[in-house]
Formats: structure tokens, C-alpha cells, sequence
């Protein structure tokens, strides 16, 4: 016979009161669906898998008729109620961080006895994390040519191509009609005068018709989307041909042989956790992977970038210009760039990765998807 759960033990683990339990019985929101002996109410594994839907939900602030409606939708299975928890729990996560920089910007200016504008601490509660680090991106991000060489050639003879997760511009190419998309207002306010035209929304439901496109790319973004493969799915729908840069999770290989994750900063694999492989993503989009070296002298000042110039990491600049910084949280950064700092100045940094200075590039997960 099926394990039952009871109501108190129900409340117990899941951390909430009994009485929450025994109101949403009433209201029919989760119904236990059989009783013990002596009529108490016994919540079976499925009542189970309800409940935890409801609570995730309520936990990212849905009313509770709106959870309804959406733990009652038969065409929303339990892998796909719990897909969009997940993005939805990873968008606020990146939310909070995007507080978090901004409470830090507000305290920092009260402490020097500037004022926060009205409109800007406004602006804080609203903000994506691009909108809260977009403004330091220019400083160190722009096209590389040796990888932009490899993203316009495969994509092909495309004469119309729409850049998701555009950002500022980079990589997009000077002779094709390019369509710009792009979520954050600070991003799309940095694009240069005379950039492709920009539109705001987000991968996971491009505001265009089937195959609008003769290719979509995608560079360095799809790890900020929500749901990585409903967003390569939907530029697989608009566009005949897909191009996307992005880095493999999968591989511990890349991880250990790049120093500064080996060495300094182990809590960037947290931010890979539940990362689709590429062999999902290029499933998503029915196309191919390949390797993309990493030029010594990279122009593009992308997390990995720096890997045989780590001064680099040092400056605050090239920090503030990749989100890993943001999302491993201050304690991690401050310990990490201390250590490195402390490594360098000892020349056990040097001791330690023997040989970098010999190679012109190196192999450090990043792939080009192709399709
Ligand atoms: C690291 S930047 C890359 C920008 C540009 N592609 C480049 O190579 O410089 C990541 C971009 O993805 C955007 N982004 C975040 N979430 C997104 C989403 N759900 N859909 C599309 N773009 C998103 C961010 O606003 C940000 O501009």
C-alpha cells in the first residue's frame, strides 16, 4: 500500500502550520485524498507533489486563485510545473542580487553623505541584474574578432539575423540586417548610435512570427535565461538557422584546468547546478557543438577571458563586467581576489600553473552550437 503522509507530519517537514494545511483542504487547493482510521486527514505521494507545487508558488508570491489555476492546468505536467519554478526561483535569485548591488550603491553614497535620487531607489525593486551591473559592462566587453569570426561564418549566407540577448551590440555583424532583442532598458540605452534596431523582450517568447529569420544567434546569455532550452526552442522557431555561444557545464575537465574555479572560486560550480548539458541544448535546437579556444590575448572580457593575464582579476573594472562576480555574492569575490592577490605577490600563482605563458589559446568549455 502507498505511504501516507499526516497533516502534522505534512506541516513539519514542509515548514508550515497545520492550519495553512487544514485551509487549503477547504478551499480545495490540496485535498488529501484519503483519511486515517480515526478520520484525520493523510496525504498520499501525489497530494504530496501538489502541495510542493503550491507552496513554491506561493513562496514567489502567486495568490492563491492564480495557483490554482496553474497546479490546475492539465496540459502543465509535474516536470514542466517544476521547469518553470525553477526559472522563476533563478530569476529571483538574480533579482535579489541585483538588490543587493544596489542597496550596497545606496550605502556607500549615504555614508559620503549623497542622497539617492527618489526614481533610482524606485528603480532597485524593479531591477533585472543587467539593470543593476549593465552600466559597468562596456567598460571591458566588446566583439572579439577571432570568436566573431567564428560565429559569422556559421552563420552562413543569413541576410536577416536577430541577435537575442543583444546587449550592447557585440558580435553582431556589420552586413547582415540585424534585429536586436534584449530585456535590460541599461543595456539597450548603451547600444551605439546607429546599432541594429532593439527590442525588448526575453528569449522565452521572442514576439515574432515562425521562421521571421534566416538565422537567430545568441551570445554569451543563454546561461541568464530563465529556461535555456524553451529559449534556444523559440529561436529555433523564428529562425532557419541557430547560432549560440555558451560554455559546456558538464565538463569537471575545463573546470579543474582553469585556476582561477580550481584555486580561488570552487562556489562558481554552484552557479552551474541544474545547467542543461550541450547535448540538451543542442538537442533544443537539432544541431551541433564545437570547441572555441580562448585567445591569450582575448579582447572580450568575458569571466574566462583573462586566463594567462590574472592581474586582471584584480581590477574591480573587470570584475564588475561579468555576472559570475555578482551572483557568487561579496564574501566569495573579497576572499578569492585576496587569495589570487596573495598568490601573485608570492609567486605561488606561478608555481602553481607552470607553462600558460607558452600557449596562444586555451580550451576552457566555451562552444559554438550550431544548427
Ligand atoms: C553577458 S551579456 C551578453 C550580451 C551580448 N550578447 C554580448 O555578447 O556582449 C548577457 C545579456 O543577456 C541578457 N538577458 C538576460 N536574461 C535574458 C533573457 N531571458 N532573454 C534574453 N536576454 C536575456 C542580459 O540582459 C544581458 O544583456
Amino acid at each position: 500500500m502507498e505511504a501516507q503522509l499526516s497533516v502534522g507530519r505534512v506541516a513539519e517537514l514542509a515548514g508550515v502550520s497545520v492550519r495553512t494545511l487544514h485551509h487549503y483542504d477547504e478551499i480545495g487547493l490540496v485535498r488529501p485524498s484519503s483519511r486515517t482510521a480515526a478520520g484525520h486527514r493523510a496525504y498520499s505521494a501525489g497530494d504530496v507533489v501538489r502541495l510542493r507545487e503550491v507552496l513554491a508558488y506561493r513562496r514567489l508570491g502567486f495568490g492563491l486563485r492564480e495557483i490554482a489555476d496553474l497546479v490546475d492546468d492539465p496540459a502543465t505536467d509535474a516536470v514542466a510545473h517544476l521547469r518553470r519554478l525553477r526559472g522563476l526561483l533563478l530569476d529571483q535569485r538574480d533579482r535579489a542580487a541585483a538588490m543587493v548591488v544596489a542597496i550596497d550603491k545606496e550605502l556607500e553614497a549615504r555614508a559620503m553623505g549623497i542622497s539617492t535620487p527618489p526614481e533610482e531607489q524606485l528603480q532597485a525593486f524593479g531591477a533585472r541584474l543587467y539593470d543593476a551591473i549593465g552600466s559597468a559592462y562596456p567598460a571591458t566587453r566588446r566583439t572579439e574578432p577571432r570568436i566573431a569570426a567564428r560565429i559569422w561564418a556559421a552563420l552562413g549566407d543569413a541576410r536577416t539575423v536577430l541577435n537575442v540577448g543583444a546587449g550592447t551590440g557585440s558580435y553582431e555583424p556589420p552586413d547582415r540586417d540585424v534585429t536586436a532583442v534584449e530585456p535590460s532598458a541599461v543595456m539597450r540605452a548603451q547600444r551605439p548610435a546607429g546599432a541594429a534596431p532593439c527590442v525588448a523582450a526575453v528569449a522565452g517568447r521572442l514576439p515574432f512570427e515562425d521562421q521571421s529569420f534566416d538565422a537567430a544567434m545568441a551570445v554569451s546569455t543563454v546561461h541568464h535565461w530563465p529556461d535555456p532550452v524553451a529559449g534556444l526552442r523559440e529561436m529555433r522557431r523564428v529562425a532557419r538557422r541557430v547560432v549560440v555561444l555558451t560554455y559546456d557545464a558538464d565538463s569537471t575537465d575545463w573546470r579543474q584546468r582553469f585556476w582561477l574555479v580550481r584555486d580561488y572560486l570552487p562556489e562558481f560550480a554552484e552557479l552551474l547546478v541544474g545547467w542543461p548539458s550541450v547535448a540538451d541544448m543542442t538537442r533544443a535546437i537539432g544541431g551541433r557543438a564545437e570547441p572555441v579556444p580562448i585567445p591569450w590575448d582575448c579582447a572580450d572580457g568575458f569571466f574566462e577571458a583573462y586566463w594567462r593575464r590574472p592581474e586582471a582579476y584584480l581590477d574591480e573594472h573587470v570584475r564588475r563586467a561579468v555576472s559570475v562576480w555578482t551572483r557568487v555574492g561579496q564574501h566569495a569575490e573579497r576572499r578569492a581576489v585576496g587569495s589570487l592577490h596573495d598568490d601573485l605577490t608570492s609567486g605561488r600563482w606561478a608555481e602553481r600553473n607552470p607553462g600558460l605563458a607558452d600557449l596562444d589559446a586555451a580550451e576552457l568549455g566555451l562552444r559554438l552550437l550550431v544548427a
